[in-house]
């Protein structure tokens, strides 16, 4: 590992890695990608994605692949039309696979359902003619607030199927998060259900849906799902699913609407304001969603057994449980509840019992394993996995290692795809079969997508530099703007690097010397210490690759020498051993920063903790922590997951730990 500080990068590349991963010639000759997709893609961009766009069913087709001329809003597969739900159920059980599993579905008490494609199609029919009893139809906004059951996939694909816009709110959010998404998109319908199952007991939901509908006049009907059997309070304007969606017909003949037809609208909170309603549209959405799942993820639609592990709250569920995979005619687990209910191995038992092949997970999760220990999986039979995907946030080097050994038998190709809610679909993963993986780097563009990193002046840095991310051509799923607000959505995104005509991420990033992509995190959290902009993923990726260090969370916090100081907050491994939170461990840890990543970047501080604090989507709030680390009194923590996480980091500071 070497130091290479460069003063006046906008970020500095400081931490290496040389360990890669060739794919095996048995994955390398089976793969669904092959290298020859580079350069097809290369040599004609918009040809290519047509050729892409002929996955889809078309019923009418486009007579123009892009326009560009309204920039920053684009237009794909002009003239074209389709109905999307169509593409991910009718056109399958047409094929000839009704009788396919699409969706395994494991309830969180033990519960399962196996839904075939002939199956969901009836239900999406159902839902479909249900929507429409209720007079909601194109361009209207259905907002949906659920567990993961499987009707919140039919009332996903039922809005899809009659044109209508969902606007899934996590069900985790609370009655104040749902309300103001209601209003915002001016929702006609809500879709819930009475409660949800959370760690092993029923909780309510509903009353979160009475307390938002109250203050939200667009709201005219509620539908409710019985899951839990809880009792509910009813109104008016509540109607149970089993009534009315049970007695429609399951006959529902598809429209086909416009390639830049709205098909959803999902909120994402930034660090400030109000969040951000992120509107996408059909065609190029679609097109995308089914390339890159089909591709990334190597899927065999007969034989794989394909499971992602987030939620429908997210897009991340959108694209790769919904829209992706049920396009590419998936067979998918769908699982209701958290990791550790009944017990920690709770993944792998599912694993075991659908024979999963392709295992898709966020880094936060994957830390949490580690944290449980390598015992927990090494009781099952994970053999049938054969492709792993991490996505959400950088992954650590060691946690990446980690998952590959095992979870991935050490030969499961691991992807780390970057993407955003923002860019629909992913965009910067290795092929699995075709590229050599590297632990931490989601390494390049994927063919289609143009990404590079460049600095202040957007001029791409050289290899060995660091920069912001930026992307650099239109692509088929990029948003198509924020819901109401076109000044925020050009201010947001295309003002930054606007004589260039990027879009700006927000991410920072860096190349390493082979030209690969590795990215350094939110560049609102890049820390400033002597002049050096040093990444907290590089510093946090350094604590990792610590044995006794399980996570780590890095802020810089204002400092009279330096500018700012690394402060950094771990969590250790299970079987750390009792001393490993002691002073002489935490200067060990000091000093293997020092050594992984070079002086400059040893924390000044490392505390250690419980837990960190999350947003429910397993994003570290480092502002709460320099809040912490700077002595403050800690900010707004309405959208940590577990706001009882703060107290625990302060009582446990106080209780003594750990500067040296
Ligand atoms: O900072 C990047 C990080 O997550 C951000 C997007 O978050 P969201 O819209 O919630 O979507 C998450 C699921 C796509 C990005 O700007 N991020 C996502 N994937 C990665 C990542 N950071 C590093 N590596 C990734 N693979």
């Amino acid at each position: 590992m070497t130091q290479s500080p460069g003063q006046g990068n906008a970020l500095d590349n400081l931490l290496t890695e040389s360990r890669t991963f060739p794919p095996s010639d048995e994955f390398a000759a089976q793969a669904n990608a092959q290298p020859a997709l580079y350069e097809e893609a290369k040599a004609d961009r918009e040809a290519f994605w047509a050729k892409q766009a002929e996955r889809l069913h078309w019923e009418t087709k486009w007579d123009q692949v892009l326009d560009w001329s309204g920039a920053p809003f684009a237009k794909w597969f002009v003239g074209g039309k389709l109905n999307v739900a169509y593409n991910c159920v009718d056109r399958h059980v047409e094929s000839g696979h009704g009788e396919q599993v699409a969706i395994h579905w494991e309830g969180e008490p033990g519960d399962s359902r196996a839904i075939t494609y002939a199956e969901l199609q009836r239900e999406v029919s159902k839902a479909a003619n249900a929507l429409t009893s209720l007079g909601i139809g194109a361009e209207d906004r259905v907002a949906i607030y659920m567990p993961m059951v499987p009707e919140a996939i039919f009332a996903m694909l039922a809005c899809a199927r009659v044109g209508a816009l969902h606007n899934v709110v996590f069900g985790g959010f609370s009655a104040e998060a749902l309300r103001t998404r209601i209003q915002d998109s001016e929702a006609r319908l809500v879709i819930t259900t009475d409660g949800q199952y959370r760690r092993g007991n029923p909780a309510p939901l509903k009353p979160a849906v009475d307390e938002a509908v109250a203050g939200a006049p667009s709201v005219e009907k509620v539908i409710v799902v019985k899951r839990t059997d809880t009792e509910v309070a009813w109104t008016d304007k509540d109607v149970w699913w089993h009534e009315l969606v049970d007695s429609q017909s399951d006959q529902h003949t598809p429209e086909a609407f416009d390639s830049e037809h709205p098909l959803f609208i999902l909120y994402t909170s930034g660090t400030t304001g109000k969040p951000k309603g992120i509107l996408h549209t059909s065609g190029g959405y679609l097109t995308q969603a089914s390339y890159t799942h089909n591709y990334v993820f190597d899927l065999k639609p007969d034989t794989d057994v394909y499971w992602c592990t987030a939620d429908i709250g997210w897009v991340t569920g959108h694209s790769y449980i919904v829209y992706g995979p049920l396009s590419n005619r998936v067979t998918q687990v769908v699982y209701e509840g958290t990791p550790n209910t009944p017990n920690e191995g709770r993944h792998w038992d599912i694993v075991e019992k659908y024979g999963v092949s392709i295992y898709y997970t966020a880094p936060t999760l994957i830390r949490t394993f580690m944290k449980w220990g390598a015992d927990i999986p090494a009781k099952h039979d994970l053999s049938s996995l054969r492709v792993l995907g991490s996505v959400g946030e950088p992954i650590n080097p060691e946690a990446w290692i980690w998952y590959r050994e095992n979870i991935g038998g050490g030969k499961a190709p691991i992807v780390d795809t970057w993407w955003q809610t923002e860019t629909g679909a992913i965009m910067i993963s290795p092929l699995p079969g075709v590229v050599s993986t590297k632990p931490g780097s989601a390494q390049r563009p994927l063919p289609g997508i143009g990404a590079k990193v460049v600095n202040d002046e957007g001029v791409e840095v050289p290899h060995g530099g660091g920069g912001y991310l930026v992307l650099d051509e239109p692509w088929p799923s990029m948003l198509r703007g924020i819901w109401g607000d076109e000044e925020r959505y050009r201010d947001t995104y295309w003002s930054r690097f606007k004589d260039q005509g990027f879009y700006f991420a927000g991410d920072g990033a860096k190349y390493d010397n082979d030209g690969d992509i590795w990215l350094l995190g939110r560049v609102d959290d890049v820390m400033n210490v002597s002049g050096h902009r040093i990444s907290t993923t590089e510093v946090e990726s350094a604590l990792v690759s610590h044995p006794t260090v399980a996570e780590a969370a890095v802020v810089g916090a204002s400092d009279e020498t330096t500018g700012q100081g690394i402060v950094a907050f771990v969590i250790l491994r299970g079987g750390a051993g009792a001393d490993a939170g002691g002073a002489e461990a935490i200067k060990a840890l000091r000093d293997h920063v020092a050594k992984e990543i070079g002086p400059i970047a040893k924390p000044r501080q490392i505390m250690v903790v419980p837990e960190l604090p999350k947003t429910r989507s397993g994003k570290i709030m480092r502002r709460l922590l320099r809040d912490v680390a700077e002595n403050r009194t800690v900010g707004d923590v309405t959208t940590l997951a577990d706001s009882s996480v703060m107290d625990l980091i302060s009582a446990g500071l106080q209780s003594g730990k750990s500067e040296d």
